[in-house]
């Protein structure tokens, strides 16, 4: 136990409640430690803000939510009437529950943006790497939260997007029907789905997710925070003052403090703007189809995901029987890569071989269906291990070669053209452009080993390049 500290008998009230508080909590400690102490690069740039917002969506996410579960009912019959009295009754039901609806769009704008300012600066990398897996596993259970939340309404497309989605899960060769059958709890979604459904919404993934961001930031402060140029601050060949503290580095508190509430209040303006005078957003955050009460009877003309999860929609949407032959082609192509050019030991060769031969037995045997689920799932789970699939010398876009930023601008107008595409009904020539986008986006990760070490980078300074301004 920490020896009790005494403050002086004339000292004002509220130093003596924090005293009294500090010989019992580590407030002031835990101030110090991840605010008024806690040395951040000074060259943050506006990449910097959408942490602080994620954390802003995530509070304004779970108040609403608690506002909305006082009159929700998760109940088929009655879910979709709560949800317009909310609307229509309740005093500011809907203020809360667009702010709900936005929130969700918002958290996704905000966490897509967050996510790629960490693959320009390279902030997965050593000594990062749990920073990222953390934020990645926060990823799926956005995913999860937002995917349970959409079928609470009990709408049209809430009912037939969950029953799309569950529906994946019988594709899986052996336990699929079972497996869906179990996550439905009927044999359509129904009220047991809904149930289920609120119970993860409300309070399972929640804690998790609060958990894992509790975790995110302990990581990255116990490591600190990259910065635009990828130059550690606090390594110990970093440049530091008499007390230790990096030179290039300023408090948290006030500065930064200072620099998110900027960040803040424009975004709050922005998100006020689409609450007030767009809260649907064209059909983007919430679909017209979703103001009809769901009907197992009447299948829409078009079921289509939230934008969010379009551009891994398209991707599953992507794998026809055609498909399958051209990843055939990858993983023999592959395989012979390793065999004929890697210097791995024999033994890992005939492994290689094998594996390689029963995922082509297994595509020649599978519908093209599961392999279209496969390629969804993969597409987040590959995230998981960018921090070892990025060789490159240098960890900012800043130092690497020019051409580099060609390869990530072209990742990210495909990733948006996906996203485009998932959400209007399929064609030919859209399914094509789909095809290719898909392998863009494998190709960007798994050849990243190879593409990322190519070019010469920029001499990377000693020290981070910084102006005030
Ligand atoms: C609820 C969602 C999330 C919250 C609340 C959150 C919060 C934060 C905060 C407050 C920071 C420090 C400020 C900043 O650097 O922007 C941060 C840094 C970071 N986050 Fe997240 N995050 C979330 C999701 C994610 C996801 C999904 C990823 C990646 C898959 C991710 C990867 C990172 C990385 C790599 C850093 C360090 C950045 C650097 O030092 O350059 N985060 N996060």
């Amino acid at each position: 136990m920490a020896e009790f500290k005494e403050v002086s008998p004339n000292a004002g009230a509220g130093e003596k409640l924090m005293n009294w508080i500090d010989n019992r909590f580590p407030a002031t400690k835990l101030f110090k430690e991840h605010m008024s102490e806690y040395y951040a690069p000074k060259n943050f740039n506006f990449w910097y803000i959408f942490g602080s917002l994620a954390l802003l969506v995530l509070v304004i996410q779970i108040v609403t939510g608690i506002f909305l579960v006082m009159n929700y009912k998760p109940d088929a019959a009655l879910a979709f009437g709560s949800v317009e009295y909310i609307m229509r009754d309740v005093p500011w039901g809907w203020l809360i529950r667009y702010m709900h609806s936005t929130g969700a769009s918002a958290f996704f704008v905000v966490v897509y943006l967050h996510m790629f300012r960490g693959l320009l600066y390279g902030s997965y990398r050593k000594p990062r790497e749990l920073v990222w897996i953390f934020g990645c596993a926060i990823f799926l259970c956005l995913m999860a939260e937002a995917f349970m939340g959409y079928l609470l309404p009990w709408g049209q497309m809430s009912y037939w997007g969950a029953q799309v989605i569950v529906n994946l899960f019988s594709a899986i060769p052996f336990v699929g029907p079972d497996l869906a059958l179990w996550i439905r709890g009927d044999y359509v979604v129904g009220d047991a789905t809904l149930n289920r459904f609120f119970s993860f919404h409300v309070i399972a993934v929640p804690l998790v997710l609060l958990g894992l961001v509790v975790a995110h930031i302990i990581a990255l402060h116990e490591v600190g925070s990259n910065n635009p140029d990828g130059v550690e601050i606090k390594g110990p060949n970093a440049p530091k003052d008499a007390n230790g503290h990096p030179l290039d580095g300023v408090p948290f508190h006030p500065f930064y403090t200072v620099h998110d509430i900027f960040g803040v209040s424009v975004f709050l303006m922005v998100f006020s703007a689409i609450i007030f005078f767009a809260p649907e957003v064209g059909g983007y955050f919430l679909e017209a189809n979703n103001f009809i009460p769901a009907n197992p009877l009447q299948t829409p003309a078009e079921i289509a995901p939230v934008w969010y999860f379009t551009p891994f929609y398209a991707m599953l949407r992507s794998v026809t029987s055609e498909m399958v032959y051209a990843l055939m082609a990858c993983v023999v192509a592959g395989a012979a890569f390793g065999v004929i050019k890697t210097k791995m030991p024999a033994l890992f060769k005939g492994i290689l071989v094998l594996v390689a031969a029963g995922l082509v037995a297994a595509m020649l045997n599978t519908d093209a269906k599961f392999w279209g689920v496969m390629v969804m799932g993969g597409a987040v789970v590959i995230l998981f291990f960018l921090p070892w699939l990025d060789r490159s010398p240098v960890k900012s876009i800043r130092y690497r070669p020019g051409w580099h930023k060609y390869v990530y601008a072209v990742f990210v107008v495909y990733f948006a053209v996906l996203a485009y595409i998932g959400t209007v009904p399929p064609s030919p020539t859209l399914n094509l452009i789909s095809q290719t986008g898909t392998f863009y986006y494998f190709g960007f990760f798994l050849l990243m080993p190879w593409w990322s070490r190519l070019g010469t980078p920029k001499p990377v300074p000693a020290r981070i390049t910084f102006a005030a301004h």
